[in-house]
């Protein structure tokens, strides 16, 4: 599955199209080809600011289109720079809550020259989905993403 999604990420990333529309593009693409993944959207970093913005996505829409750097699990990426894969949702005390029916989160980080300007985050419904597959694979995605910004 993930090797299908990969040439799929390339080939949309390839598009002469803005960046927003092609990491749109991505965004539906990896909702729709993972059963798990119920919500995908993009965080950069909002200028100079210790802050996320909310970036294309695919899902219902979030109230948390800005999060400020160490809050919730995306707030926490930003200064760690380290992956984040939360099995229960509920287990987390620094989590901020998008929609009372997901249950697990992945948070990777996107780094450009090795700089973290932003991270793709990925909300599932389903209790305990992801394997480190999901984290190489989503490690390509904003590898490839880092590419064209
Ligand atoms: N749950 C995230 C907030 C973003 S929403 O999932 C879209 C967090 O704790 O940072």
């Amino acid at each position: 599955m993930f090797e299908a999604l990969k040439s799929q990420v390339e080939k949309i990333l390839s598009q002469e199209e803005n960046v927003d529309t092609r990491l749109q593009l991505v965004c539906d693409l990896l909702r729709e080809g993972v059963n798990y993944y119920d919500w995908v959207g993009f965080y950069f970093r909002n200028g100079d600011k210790e802050e996320l913005k909310l970036g294309p996505y695919a899902g219902e829409p979030t109230d948390h289109t800005i999060i400020p750097f160490g809050k919730g699990i995306c707030g926490q990426v930003a200064v760690s720079n380290e992956n984040f894969v939360v099995p229960d949702v509920a287990a987390q005390d620094n989590y901020i809550a998008c929609s009372i029916t997901v249950k697990s989160e992945i948070v990777i980080p996107l780094l450009k020259n090795g700089e973290n300007i932003g991270q793709i985050d990925i909300d599932s419904n389903t209790p305990d989905p992801f394997s480190e597959e999901d984290e190489r694979f989503l490690e390509f995605v904003n590898e490839k993403v880092a590419q064209i910004l």
